[in-house]
């Protein structure tokens, strides 16, 4: 497994895996690697010859009061993790070499960057845009894939890979479980044991009201329902719970033959977690 950081010496290694027409996917992450990265990875081998794992904490994708210097950075332990999976190449380059001095240009999507987390972490999206489709020049993969558990930015991901004729093929891939239904997340290392327990509150509603919304109980009390509940077992405040096309994420207010996805956002401690469902 090649551990690269600079990208000259990335196109001569991604050009040498290319040859005889093989395939190559490409798994994005910020590091910090956890069962649901190690998923995804698995997810890529089976659909090219070769895997390219990048790990690189995004700085664009972050907000100033966001937690850029918090997030954690553990590379070591991370590639020792993608060993055993037979990646072919691991791409870790420094924040200048990916944003060298003098970098000037910016991507706006619009469409199903604009509700959910798009109002709360206004950039975030253009940011995620940004490196994705500079990892995408770097490395021009076959296909590649992203976790379910960040729909939203999948869809966006979708969307502007569509929009700039990336030719690359999106995989999405179900998000990872604790046994108890708490999705796995880097920012779960963030919570008190206590927030811990709670935060199973968050799947369960959504399950609950993926249920309710598909016996055909109206939506809005669904959700306002949901909301409470979620308070009521400890987290601080919901963002967002709300049903949204799959595909476009404008809010929808009765289920229909679209498929749709019920998105949440939830406060508990210091830390904002995610989640959705399928309806
Ligand atoms: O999902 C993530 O970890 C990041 O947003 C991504 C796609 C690797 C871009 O930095």
């Amino acid at each position: 497994m090649q551990i690269i950081n600079q990208l000259e010496i990335l196109r001569m290694a991604t050009a040498s895996l290319r040859t005889n027409q093989k395939r190559l996917a490409l798994v994005p992450t910020m590091g910090a690697l956890h069962d649901g990265h190690l998923q995804l990875v698995r997810a890529a081998k089976t659909r090219a010859d070769a895997v390219i794992v990048s790990i690189f904490v995004n700085p664009t994708q972050f907000g100033p009061n966001e937690d850029l210097d918090a997030y954690p950075r553990t590379l070591e332990a991370d590639v020792e993790k993608l060993r055993p999976l037979g990646v072919d190449l691991v791409w870790a380059p420094a924040a200048s070499e990916v944003y060298p001095a003098g970098f000037a240009t910016s991507i706006h999507v619009e469409g199903p960057s604009a509700h959910f987390c798009g109002g709360a972490r206004p950039g975030h999206f253009d940011g995620v845009a940004l490196i994705v489709s500079k990892l995408f020049n770097q490395i021009t993969p076959d296909v590649a894939c992203f976790g379910e558990k960040d729909f939203q930015q999948l869809a966006v991901i979708r969307r502007f890979v569509r929009d700039l004729d990336f030719g690359i093929e999106i995989v999405g891939v179900p998000t990872m479980r604790d046994p108890d239904g708490l999705a796995m997340s880097s920012r779960n290392a963030f919570l008190s044991a206590e927030d811990r327990k709670a935060a199973i509150a968050l799947p369960i509603a959504l399950n609950m009201a993926a249920n309710a919304v598909r016996s055909g109980e109206d939506v809005g009390v669904v959700c306002a329902r949901a909301q409470s509940d979620i308070v009521a077992a400890g987290f601080k405040s919901v963002d967002y719970f709300a049903l949204a096309d799959a595909e476009t994420l404008i809010l929808v207010d009765k289920i229909s033959e679209q498929p749709l996805r019920l998105l949440a956002a939830a406060r508990i401690g210091n830390t904002r977690l995610i989640d959705n469902i399928a309806v």
